[in-house]
């Protein structure tokens, strides 16, 4: 029987975008984004070097009701033509989780319509059938500032821990040599563009775990062996971020051709199945080409959400809240905001 299309308000609010989204969809997808409104508080912190969570929370509580409000007009929706209203509910940072969460119950109360509280991590993970509509089961990198992880998703809530960080986030690595380097946050984007004018051979570069039993990642160990080649002279930068980055596209590869090597072991009848990758790294141009090398070698079908997909957004909360409304997995009103949250339960408490 094909599924019921839902219109869902997303609301993301866990870091440091304030979010609002209206999407529709039915099945795997892909579904159709409404609108997409996005207000990056990167100015805010940028003085800090990082997200400074009573900054960003007050950031929320000031621009949410404006962008749910642009939200529904740029979908020309009133409240009540929606069928659920969709939060991030964790993990993230508690307070603007706690901002997003409850303007979420506040309006699906007012507008008489269900509440899902979706998990953060789940809404990057599923967010490759939104844009394109991948098949169950996937394998999925999701690689952002807070996460690194390689999963096996076999439905909405099901999902396999294969390997994950055993501290540093892979994002979380590129925002600290960006420090070091004196680059403005975030540094994934900019450490990428000096990379291309580096050479990558010119600094030799720890690849912590690489050809470990299982497919755990560890970051911290080449982060600090950066920061010692800082301190020992007179860096090129552009050397240093194109060795950097060649490091961590080698920890990337090794550590997901394991996952590949245990996923095909889980679901041997799963014919040319979909490596996704999500989560604001994989915006990296050379880290995805890498990985689209490995997944075309190892038979499978490389898979990556466009960029502003990729980083923080509301489309993908709503359209996780499709997802799980399909399976009727609504949420009741008085559902708590959780700092931690894993997908797995061996998982990274994330
Ligand atoms: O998914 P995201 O927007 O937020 C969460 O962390 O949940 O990811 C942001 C992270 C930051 O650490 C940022 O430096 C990194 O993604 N990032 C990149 C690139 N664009 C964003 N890292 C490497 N290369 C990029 N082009
Ligand atoms: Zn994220």
């Amino acid at each position: 029987m094909p599924l019921r299309a839902f219109t869902v308000l997303g609301i993301e609010t866990s870091c440091d975008e304030t979010a609002a989204a209206l999407v529709r969809g039915a099945g795997s997808g892909p579904g159709e984004i409404l609108s997409n409104v996005i207000f990056s508080q990167l100015e805010e912190h940028r003085p800090y070097g990082g997200v400074v969570p009573e900054i960003a929370a007050r950031a929320h509580v000031e621009m949410l009701d404006g962008i749910v409000e642009q939200a529904l007009a740029d979908a020309a929706l009133k409240l009540g033509e929606v069928d659920a209203v969709a939060a991030t509910a964790g993990p993230g940072l508690i307070g603007g989780v706690m901002v997003g969460l409850l303007t979420a119950k506040a309006l699906a109360l007012a507008a008489g319509k269900p509440l899902v509280a979706v998990n953060h991590l789940e809404a990057h993970g599923l967010s490759a059938r939104l844009s394109e509509g991948v098949e169950f089961p996937f394998l999925l990198l999701l690689v952002s500032g807070g996460h690194c992880q390689l999963l096996g998703v076999e439905g909405v809530g099901r999902f396999r821990l294969y390997g994950t960080t055993i501290d540093d986030a892979a994002g979380e690595a590129f925002d600290k040599v960006a420090k070091l380097l004196g680059l403005a946050y975030p540094g994934g984007p900019r450490i990428e563009a000096l990379a291309r004018e580096g050479n990558p051979k010119r600094y030799t570069l720890p690849r912590p775990l690489f050809g470990r039993e299982g497919a755990d990642f560890s970051f911290s160990g080449l982060k600090t062996a950066v920061r010692q080649v800082t301190l020992e002279g007179e860096v090129r930068a552009a050397d240093l971020a194109a060795s950097f980055q060649a490091a961590v596209i080698d920890i990337l590869r090794n550590r997901t051709a394991a996952a590949m090597a245990m996923f095909v072991c889980d679901f041997p009848s799963a014919p040319s199945p979909a490596f996704v990758m999500a989560g604001g790294v994989a915006a990296n141009g050379a880290i995805r080409s890498a990985l689209g090398a490995l997944a075309t070698a190892r038979g499978f079908s490389m898979k990556v959400p466009p960029p502003q997909l990729c980083t923080d957004n509301a489309a993908m909360v709503a359209w996780a809240g499709i997802e799980r409304a399909q399976s009727g997995l609504f949420d009741p009103l008085d559902v708590a905001a959780r700092a931690r949250w894993p997908l797995a339960k061996n998982g990274e408490a994330a």
